[in-house]
């Protein structure tokens, strides 16, 4: 018997329900790489430490993206404390889309809002351990490859570049946080880091591994192996339901209640209080950003399966 709420033939066909909403979607370009995959892939992986329920294409392999983000949020609080950290980004939501400039300029002294949006996302890269572009990356999959059990995470190198010649919004950013002294870094090199940590490459059962470990207080259910203190856990979840999926984060905590992480590959990871793990891949996008088939899943499978956490 399955300690999991759902067994995976109920898995199956929840998916194969969210699945038609795809069409209503449109697989990023901006970053070419992501156009390049499936529309029709759509992967969930269930978690909780003891069991493992799967559904769909959950083989396919995306890049982190957005999701990054709260990763990069957990190990540069580890390591610089929560004073360092939000005295260089703030903990408010913004109706903004994730790549705001607008709120940089409105907030007396220039801050950015939050970690999810880019330009505070750029700031914690900043905050990452190492001094160098290489030191920073590496502590950064030494971390990814702790959450997911699985140490041959690494970083895709076509998608990075693909991103680097197209990141022009996000290195404008960057030199208007050190014009005003937020990011006091080379430029290229934050880019670079930045760029990486999203170009990180995996699939829905290392999400879901990640997940379940947020979900229980930053230890990993199987090895009960402590991977992130619990208050830092707690930040990162609540930074998942206020702003983990921008401008659709009031709706979907509404609908789902389900503290998530969108990117835009696709990827969506949750993770529920009872150390219960989600990921899910659908790479067509909604108009905000997020994974238009897997909101549409996960509102579904809460409303079913009683999983919001309000
Ligand atoms: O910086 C960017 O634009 C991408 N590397 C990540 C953006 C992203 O995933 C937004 N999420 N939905």
């Amino acid at each position: 018997m399955s300690s999991l709420f759902i067994n995976e033939e109920q898995l199956a066909s929840m998916v194969e329900a969210a699945r038609p909403v795809a069409a209503q979607g449109t697989v990023a370009s901006y970053i070419p790489a992501l156009s390049e995959a499936d529309p029709n892939h759509f992967g969930c992986v269930i978690y909780n430490g003891s069991d493992t329920i799967k559904a769909g294409e959950t083989d396919a392999l995306f890049t982190l993206q957005s999701v990054s983000k709260i990763l990069s949020l957990a190990l540069a609080l580890i390591d610089q404390g929560e004073d360092t950290v939000f005295s260089k980004v703030g903990m408010e939501p913004t109706g903004d889309p994730f790549y705001t400039v607008q709120a940089l300029e409105e907030e007396k002294p220039s801050k950015p809002l939050n970690p999810m949006i880019n330009a505070g996302a750029l700031v914690v890269t900043s905050l990452l351990p190492g001094k160098t572009e290489s030191e920073k990356i590496s502590r950064f999959l030494t971390f990814i490859r702790e959450l997911t059990g699985n140490p041959s995470i690494a970083v895709c190198e076509k998608t990075a570049a693909s991103e680097k010649e197209h990141a022009d919004l996000n290195r404008a950013l960057c030199y208007f946080m050190k014009s005003h002294d937020v990011l006091k870094e080379d430029v290229e090199m934050i880019l670079n880091v930045y760029i990486k940590q999203c170009s990180i490459l995996l699939n829905c059962e290392d999400l879901a591994r990640i997940g379940s470990i947020i979900g229980n207080n930053g230890v990993d259910p199987a090895s009960k192996k402590s991977i992130m203190p619990p208050h830092i856990a707690k930040i990162v979840t609540t930074f998942m339901i206020t702003c983990g999926m921008y401008n659709e984060s009031g709706s979907f905590a509404i609908k789902a209640g389900i503290p998530t992480k969108s990117g835009v590959s696709g990827a969506l990871l949750s993770g529920l209080k009872n150390g219960t793990g989600i990921g899910v891949y659908s790479p067509p996008l909604d108009n905000k950003g997020n994974s238009a088939a897997g909101i549409h899943f996960l509102e579904s499978l809460s409303n079913v399966y009683n999983l919001s956490i309000f």
